[in-house]
């Protein structure tokens, strides 16, 4: 077989076969296949598209590129959790516990933040003494013996999709459908869980800009997934706005900590039930309205909460933490910003405040810069709150009184007041 042939074949819009897609993947992993080649044959993809078995078949070959967790032994119980990569997205820190309280193995390897979007174990790291680097076996011993444990990526996992990712990255084929869903699922394949619930977002603050293409994207998972025996569901849901109040990492986690302590946060709450339902859903195999329940009285119990500890102590944080949320405190220097005028807000710019918290320190520009776990913002408002003149809008955290001032200039444009009431979309746009 040779390569040149394969990229032909794609140019021309024939059918790629499985020997054809298992060849690229196995010799572009281990060095044979030129990043020129891989090149041209995203680049031929991009414009031909992939049927569904192709791409069902690219993300299975992706996945088995590297090491593949095997959570068999826990039979149908594993449950993952995806979400696309929002702002102020803690939702994973909510319904893993309610998930694994009701019963669920939640057993996920999450990623860190880059650019504006925030990651998980940025999060549980703002945890003082919370270890997320894990052996395959100690992750494994945890979900036995408790049901839940979240920790970055073990081994190898789908070391094709990491090349390819990078080489898509730089050649102008991200925007690739079956390229971005085989990419997203071929890690979640090697994560091992049976049932898997995507949350896709749609909106200004994520990569989906509008709910046609996220549907789109959500439907090609969908399909991958029924492709190779997994169980997958996926709500849409909007990102036009900053999810709950807080943005940054302890700050996000106190607010995680609230709702599981029964707080209702506008929107954020709805959210995290929907995807605590559906995976309470999807692996008991129950009614959707009978997991909802579940899941709100796992909150109202106090038993996901419990479960948030248990996990917090066994990956060696500091419970106390978790009973009292304010000990996460702020960073030493913060700034106010007022509204100056009175009005509706009728936008607060999810991509524009996830970029003031890098700055702030919250986040990443690049991989390997450090992150300040007490610096981001704390929303005092919402979309389509009333405000009067001088009311504060936000407050922005940092350790550093530069780039604080530096933030200042950039969040006075990030939200808008209007006189009329703005329409605000639900949180949940479509699910599948
Ligand atoms: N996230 C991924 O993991 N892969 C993509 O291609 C896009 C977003």
């Amino acid at each position: 077989m040779r390569m040149t042939d394969i990229i032909e074949h794609k140019k021309q819009g024939l059918k790629l076969t499985g020997e054809e897609i298992e060849f690229f993947v196995k010799g572009y992993t281990k060095g044979d296949i030129p990043d020129y080649q891989a090149s041209a044959l995203a680049m031929a993809i991009y414009f031909n598209k992939m049927t569904n078995e192709e791409t069902a078949t690219l993300t299975l070959e992706m996945a088995k590129s590297g090491d593949m967790l095997d959570l068999s032994e826990f039979k149908n119980l594993t449950v993952d959790k995806h979400s696309s990569g929002g702002v102020g997205d803690k939702t994973t820190l909510v319904v893993a516990p309610i998930a694994a309280a009701a019963g669920c193995t939640v057993a996920k390897m999450s990623g860190r933040g880059l650019g504006f979007t925030g990651g998980t174990i940025d999060k549980l790291e703002a945890i003082p003494g919370f270890c997320t680097a894990m052996s395959p076996e100690s992750f494994k011993n945890q979900a036995r013996d408790i049901g839940l444990v979240v920790a970055g990526q073990t081994g190898n996992m789908a070391p094709c999709d990491k090349k390819l990712y990078a080489l898509r990255d730089v050649t102008a084929t991200v925007d690739c459908m079956p390229l971005i869903a085989s990419s997203i699922m071929s890690k979640k394949l090697a994560a091992g869980a049976k049932n898997i619930v995507l949350d896709v977002k749609c909106g200004e603050g994520a990569f989906m800009k509008d709910i046609q293409s996220a549907a789109l994207l959500a439907s090609e998972m969908v399909n991958i997934g029924r492709h190779c025996q997994r169980n997958v569901r996926a709500l849409i849901t909007d990102m036009s706005c900053p999810l709950g109040y807080a943005v940054g990492n302890s700050l996000e986690v106190a607010e995680a900590i609230k709702i599981l302590k029964g707080e209702n946060i506008p929107r954020l709450t709805k959210l995290c039930i929907a995807l605590a339902a559906n995976m309470i859903s999807l692996t008991k195999q129950v009614d959707l309205k009978e997991a909802e329940n579940e899941a709100k009285e796992m909150i109202k119990s106090g038993k996901a909460l419990e479960k948030l500890k248990e996990m917090v102590k066994a990956q060696g944080g500091d419970v106390s933490y978790i009973d009292d949320e304010n000990k996460f405190g702020f960073d030493e220097y913060k700034t106010e910003i007022k509204a100056e005028k009175q009005g509706y807000i009728s936008n607060i710019d999810a991509q524009k405040i996830g970029n003031i918290c890098v700055i702030l320190g919250a986040g990443r520009n690049v991989k390997t810069d450090s992150i300040d776990s007490k610096a981001g913002i704390l929303l005092s408002c919402q979309k389509g709150d009333y405000i009067n003149s001088g009311d504060t809008v936000m407050t922005l955290y940092s350790n550093d009184e530069n780039k604080l001032k530096q933030a200042k200039e950039l969040a006075l444009n990030s939200f808008e007041i209007s006189d009329k009431k703005p329409a605000c979309n639900d949180i949940i746009l479509k699910q599948l």
